[in-house]
């Protein structure tokens, strides 16, 4: 394979074209003589099984850490192998696209950076990953506090009433009001009202991850998408969400000083003479109010910035990543800043909103671990809004999340395209493999865990490092690994911790009697199948709820719920 690969590229210099390589190197079979991939036989069902990482777990245990499941034309490769998961996700990721998930998202988010590859991702991560800074994230504790608190309140009337509540779809709303505030300080709170836009982003989620699983594209068939219902209420869905961003971003895009200058100019210049100068006086009317507004808009946020507009472009009052990359210069299309935000209200939404739902599937199973939890809870935070500096200590808690993320990873598999021929182990592979790397079997694998589905936070030291990729050699991604880690870690770290911490000081919560047993099933994140229904009681002593709403991002760490429900 070496020979091949060495002498096409010397053809390549030469200026042999592309096709005719491909043909050669197909023609001459540069794995020819090396080992095949073992392939799975037989195995059809496991990919078209509800949860298809389950089975694939089995034909792991019994074909290895890479092997090859071939249905028809199509073929896959499953790896399942820490050091080929670190060689494509970390050591050769230049030779690695987003292949078919790029395929399946684009349809959603566009050129955003979850399916963006090469020279669009690379400018896209570099402006995007400053946004998300540790001053960012630390003001965005009392956001998931806030927004926590709502949902306490919720669940204290359903505490008093008696009723059951089904957990996982509060989980989606808490962390989609919370995604919304963070990216573009928009607030859908859906934790109290079902609005149109609500809907249509769950409308746009469901139809991104049925695409994720679907044997065939329907989609793609020309006339299905006009005639279709299911997909005229998507496209109806995509365009008021998308509007409702375009409008977001055009509100907060006169926030850049630049813009704000040339806008009061603009005005300046109008105002006096363009009325008069105007041969159309609907024009002329039609600027002046554009102007008008413009310059209503801009001085609004010129005062604000003009107190709060600092190092690193953190506004207080809308410290939003949107606000952030538009005032720190970033030079982008409007329609490119859509992708982003897009990618990151899905990839930042359903990912959390998993992670709290099975934790709080594990910790109705160990009573003894929500028990240690409650301890910790208890004395770090008492009565008080959770910090930064909370974050620190509440180290049991964070194990309690570093464990569920190991059983529960989302999204269970990632997907990777080769874009040149390469060498996995001992296998030779060609451009244009499919590759799924099976998180989920590296995360239960029996040979790097013990008791490897027990649900065990103890298994990680509290004085230990926080266990990541890099410290546990690729046997635990909860976040993926190399160049395209996710961004929001960190982020959704915390948002967890806080989240768990502030509903299990107030309530203890029980599997409802009668509740449908809690199965698997995937979208882009695993799911329950018939959701998780809980029957919440308050705690014997627990810190008073407030009446008031909070004040908006402005949560004072040394005023405890009680003094601020007096205020
Ligand atoms: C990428 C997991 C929350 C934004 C990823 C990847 C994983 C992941 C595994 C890597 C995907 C791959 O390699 O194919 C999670 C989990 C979360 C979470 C488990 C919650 C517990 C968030 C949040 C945001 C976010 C809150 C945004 C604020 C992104 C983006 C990428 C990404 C933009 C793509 C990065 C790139 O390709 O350069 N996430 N994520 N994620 N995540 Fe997250």
């Amino acid at each position: 394979i070496f020979l091949g690969t060495r002498f096409q590229s010397l053809l390549s210099k030469l200026g042999v074209p592309s096709e005719v390589l491909e043909f050669l190197s197909k023609w001459t079979d540069a794995g020819e003589g090396y080992p095949k991939i073992p392939e799975a036989k037989g195995a059809i069902s496991a990919i078209r099984s509800e949860a298809f990482f389950i089975p694939l777990y089995e034909l792991y245990l019994t074909y290895g850490g890479i092997f090859r499941l071939t249905f028809g034309p199509k073929s896959f490769v499953i790896v399942s192998d820490p050091s080929i998961a670190k060689h494509i996700l970390r050591d050769n990721s230049k030779s690695y696209s987003k292949g078919i998930l790029a395929e399946i998202l684009e349809f959603v988010m566009g050129t955003g950076l979850i399916p963006a590859d090469g020279e669009v991702w690379r400018i896209r991560r570099r402006t995007i990953v400053p946004a998300l800074h540790q001053k960012y994230v630390a003001a965005m504790i009392s956001l998931f506090g806030e927004a926590t608190n709502r949902l306490c309140r919720k669940l204290d009337a359903a505490a008093y009433d008696g009723e059951d509540v089904e957990m996982e779809s509060l989980f989606s709303r808490l962390t989609l009001d919370i995604i919304g505030k963070a990216l573009f300080n928009y607030d859908f709170d859906s934790l109290t009202y079902d609005t149109g836009i609500v809907e249509a982003v769950y409308t746009v989620l469901r139809e991104a991850e049925d695409r994720s699983v679907a044997p065939i594209p329907v989609w793609e068939i020309p006339i299905w998408k006009d005639i279709s219902p299911r997909q005229k209420k998507v496209n109806a869905a995509l365009k008021l969400i998308n509007g409702t961003l375009d409008d977001l971003i055009a509100v907060c895009k006169p926030a850049t000083k630049k813009q704000l200058v040339r806008g009061a100019f603009m005005y300046s210049l109008t105002a006096s003479d363009l009325i008069e100068m105007a041969p159309h006086k609907f024009v002329a009317l039609k600027f002046l109010s554009d102007s008008l507004y413009l310059l209503m808009v801009s001085q609004r946020m010129v005062d604000e910035e003009e107190l709060q507009f600092h190092e690193e472009y953190m506004n207080e009052s809308d410290p939003s990543i949107l606000h952030f990359l538009l005032a720190s210069g970033d030079d982008v299309t409007s329609k490119q800043l859509r992708d982003d935000l897009m990618t990151m209200l899905i990839a930042g939404h359903e990912t959390t909103a998993a992670v709290l739902t099975w934790t709080f599937y594990l910790l109705s199973k160990e009573p003894s671990v929500m028990a240690k939890l409650q301890n910790e809870v208890d004395s770090v935070l008492g009565d008080r809004f959770p910090t930064i500096e909370h974050m620190k200590k509440l180290k049991y808690t964070t194990r309690v999340i570093n464990e569920s993320l190991r059983l529960y990873p989302q999204p269970p598999v990632l997907i990777r395209r080769s874009t040149g021929d390469d060498i996995l182990g001992k296998y030779p592979i060609k451009r244009g493999e499919d590759i799924f790397i099976s998180v989920w079997n590296l995360h239960r694998s029996p040979k790097h865990w013990e008791d490897s589905d027990k649900f065990n936070p103890e298994r990680w030291p509290l004085d230990g490092p926080n266990p990541n990729e890099t410290n546990q050699n690729f046997s635990y991604l909860p976040f993926g690994g190399g160049p395209r880690k996710c961004v929001g870690d960190m982020f959704a770290s915390f948002e967890a911790v806080v989240a768990v911490a502030m509903l299990v000081r107030r309530f203890n919560f029980q599997i409802a009697l009668g509740a449908p047993p809690v199965r698997m099933t995937t979208g882009a994140t695993i799911h329950t199948t018939e959701g998780l229904k809980m029957t919440v009681t308050r705690r014997p002593q627990p810190p008073v709820v407030p009446n008031l709403e909070m004040p908006v991002l402005k949560v004072d760490s040394s005023v405890s719920i009680s003094e601020v429900e007096q205020v």
